[in-house]
């Protein structure tokens, strides 16, 4: 019998906190919804105390999605923890992570804690959180820059008051892997009882994963990981890549196994890079749209004779394969609706209708649809269901190397129809203005990256727009054969969101960030 590693996916939590990245509810529900059928342990679903909004959302996740135990983050303060488990408890496995910082520097200049202080918050926390469930996780924040004797008394406490995980975070990523290795292994020597050791590797060298699976053999039996790698700065080690690492060498690895289903890693990889308007990187391992491409004539003459020659994983057993959908421009809404059930979408009432509608205009303009394509419209029209102020209707550019660029831009709110017209420096900036002067939002464009959804000269460009204004900085995605579109409707869609974050009571205060 393998022993299984533990998946604990933390990408809506410390994911959730990269710079931009701002989830709705009903986005966070998707994300929750796609790393139950990828088969994660564990999923950290927020931060309960930190805002209202990651309060519901944690709670919407706890009620709805089933498999994996839904975890909640909180401080050891009681309140934190009575938060925590209220938002987590209706979950059919439940289980709070307390946390608190046990570094010389997080205690003095943030914590302002004596060593005794933190053992007695360590004890209490944990304690109360074991009041409400019997799965309790502790996290020693900035393990790998506080002194062993001491991390190992906190454990120890933590253990004593009933913690039946305990994570050895690398917060700001200082871990080398044979170091982070015998940390681990120290961990396990010193500190007795019942309990399984974990890894949170943050990736500021480049070595969450190295440092993660350097854990693993060391003993660690579950692994928090973000997807794509996502996390505060530089990031967390990325899910892909260690569930990858652990399944391709099974002879550094022996008689260990975990319980994801990797031909659902691509597909994960891509909701979350759309919802959170995170590019993928190109050449990502693993999920990137080249992991899988060959280039030089030699080793595509390799892989055509036999694919193991320059290949350690078959891209079907990840889900880098786009499928040939046979969706046409007759097809009817029966069809468009079993085919995204089939993919594991599912899309109903308005949303659909949309998502139908869009899905004609494509079938229109596009001889192939792949899987792919199909995703991103769905995923671009279920973000329109969310609550819009502004639809998009109609866009009508012109411009060139001799004319001056011009855009009119139609859309509605409530129903009121808003025209506008704009020039700009290109089509793009001129759809912009039109958009910024129609909705009356003034915004600051930080970002913009296009891409393709897949190859060929009619592919969808898949544009990510991020915005800032007073300090909110929020993403938008469009995508159309045409980039002109899909940039307008990338930044309708950021101007919406913004109004959305703007509304809500639950902006999250910074000293409530971990
Ligand atoms: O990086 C970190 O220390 C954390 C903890 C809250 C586990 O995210
Ligand atoms: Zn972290």
């Amino acid at each position: 019998m393998a022993e299984r590693v533990r998946i604990f996916d933390t990408t809506l939590r410390d994911g959730e906190q990269s710079p931009g990245i701002s989830l709705d509810v009903a986005e966070k529900l998707e994300i929750a919804e796609q790393l139950a059928r990828l088969g994660v342990d564990i999923i950290e679903a927020g931060f309960p105390v930190s805002s209202e909004g990651d309060f519901e959302a944690v709670q919407a996740i706890a009620r709805t999605v089933k498999g994996p135990v839904i975890a909640g983050l909180s401080r050891t303060h009681r309140a934190d923890v009575d938060r925590c488990w209220e938002a987590v408890r209706e979950a059919d496995r439940a289980r709070i992570h307390v946390f608190i910082s046990t570094s010389p520097s997080h205690m003095e200049h943030m914590l302002h804690m004596t060593e005794e202080q933190v053992l007695a918050e360590t004890r209490a926390g944990v304690a109360r959180a074991r009041e409400h469930t019997d799965d309790v996780e502790f996290s020693p924040q900035d393990a790998t820059r506080t002194p062993l004797d001491f991390m190992i008394a906190v454990l120890r406490a933590a253990v004593e008051a009933g913690a039946t995980t305990l994570n050895i975070p690398d917060t700001v990523g200082y871990g080398i892997p044979w170091d982070f290795g015998a940390l681990i292994q120290y961990v396990r020597r010193e500190v007795s009882g019942d309990y399984v050791t974990s890894t949170h590797c943050h990736n500021d060298l480049g070595l969450a994963v190295a440092n993660s699976l350097a854990g693993v053999q060391a003993g660690a039996r579950q692994v928090e990981v973000c997807v794509n790698g996502l996390g505060e700065r530089a990031g967390n080690a990325a899910l892909e890549e260690v569930v990858m690492a652990i399944k391709t060498r099974p002879d550094q690895f022996p008689g260990l196994e975990t319980g994801v289903r990797t031909e659902e890693l691509a597909r994960a990889s891509r909701l979350v890079s759309r919802l959170t308007g995170y590019p993928v990187q190109y050449n990502k391992a693993v999920v990137g749209r080249n992991a899988f491409a060959h280039e030089s004539g030699i080793h595509q003459h390799g892989v055509l004779a036999e694919r193991t020659t320059y290949e350690i994983i078959d891209a079907g057993s990840v889900g880098q394969t786009g499928s040939q959908i046979v969706l046409g421009k007759h097809s009817g809404r029966h069809a468009f609706s079993d085919t995204l059930a089939k993919m594991g979408l599912t899309v109903q009432g308005d949303a659909l209708n949309a998502a139908f509608t869009r899905f004609k205009e494509l079938a229109d303009r596009k001889v192939q649809i792949t899987d792919a394509d199909l995703e991103a419209i769905v995923a671009e029209e279920l973000g329109t269901s969310v609550e819009q102020a502004f639809t998009f209707e109609e866009l009508e550019v012109s411009g060139g190397t001799v004319a001056t660029p011009r855009a009119r831009v139609v859309l509605t709110r409530s129903g009121e129809k808003l025209e506008h017209t704009a020039e700009g420096d290109g089509m793009i900036d001129a759809a912009c203005k039109a958009i910024k002067e129609a909705t009356g939002v003034d915004t600051r464009l930080t970002d913009f990256n296009v891409s393709s959804v897949t190859g060929g000269v009619d592919a969808l460009g898949d544009v990510i727009i991020q915005l800032e204004a007073e300090g909110v900085k929020v993403s938008g995605r469009g995508v159309s054969t045409d980039v002109v579109e899909a940039s307008a409707r990338a930044y309708l869609n950021a101007v919406n969101k913004l109004l959305r974050v703007r509304g809500r009571k639950d902006a999250r205060t910074p000293e409530a960030t971990p």
